[in-house]
């Protein structure tokens, strides 16, 4: 765990250690008390997924919160979860024992992601920790990863605040110089008009908005 100091008062930990401290307690903050509006978030999801069988990945699943409802949908498809955390997904491989799941804990940065291999590849609350140079890399992985007209279904925190926006970047970048090739729990949630920029430079053709809130949007990417 780190002290930013003069930067904040926040106590930053590492991205893997941060969760799977948190595994005993995470489901509950987030299917009730926490995020309230979780559950209509990963309802919206699964209504974005075929009842066909079809293959997806997950990135950044934690405990597969969002699998729920798109294997009740879906119950036959090929799903592909990858997260640093041990312990998260330790959980979702108990949840999920009865269907066609593969997991890796790793980096999603250091994953083959492969080309035309997914009907969807989907992320929930995961993708707010990246800087733009880093989110262009990854989307654009994903691009390739999707078969024709597959789908990017990314729900995630973006903020309406510039200043904030481009203040957490400068914050994380100097963390980046202090620990290089660390990641750290840090969040710097983009503003809309940036994410879209950069869903637009990694290739996608369509950008659909389904879901808003202060905090959370839904954005459907189309190959
Ligand atoms: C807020 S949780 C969301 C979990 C789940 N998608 C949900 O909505 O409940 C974010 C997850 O992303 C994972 N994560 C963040 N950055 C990652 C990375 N670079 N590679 C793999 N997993 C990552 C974390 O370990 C954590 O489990």
């Amino acid at each position: 765990m780190i002290n930013l100091n003069s930067m904040e008062s926040d106590k930053i930990e590492l991205m893997n250690q941060y969760f799977d401290s948190r595994v005993d307690v995470y489901d509950e903050i987030h299917q009730q008390t926490g995020i309230s509006w979780g559950k209509q978030i990963r309802d919206i999801v699964s209504k974005y997924i075929s009842s066909q069988k079809c293959k997806i990945l997950d990135l950044g699943c934690g405990t597969g919160l969002e699998l729920e409802e798109i294997l009740k949908k879906s119950p036959e498809s090929e799903i592909v979860c990858i997260d640093l955390s041990k312990e998260m997904l330790k959980k979702l491989e108990i949840k999920y024992r009865d269907y066609n799941i593969k997991t890796i804990n790793q980096n999603f940065f250091d994953v083959e992601l492969g080309n035309d291999e997914y009907d969807y590849v989907i992320s929930v609350m995961a993708l707010h920790h990246f800087l733009e140079k880093e989110k262009l890399l990854l989307y654009k992985r994903i691009f390739y990863s999707l078969k024709a007209n597959g789908l990017f279904i990314n729900s995630d925190y973006i903020i309406d605040d510039s200043n904030y926006e481009l203040e957490r970047f400068e914050q994380l970048k100097k963390i980046q110089k202090e620990y290089p090739g660390q990641l750290f729990h840090f969040d710097i949630p983009f503003t809309e008009e940036r994410e879209r920029k950069v869903i637009v430079e990694s290739g996608f053709s369509t950008i659909d908005k389904v879901y808003e809130n202060k905090k959370t949007k839904i954005l459907i990417n189309k190959k």
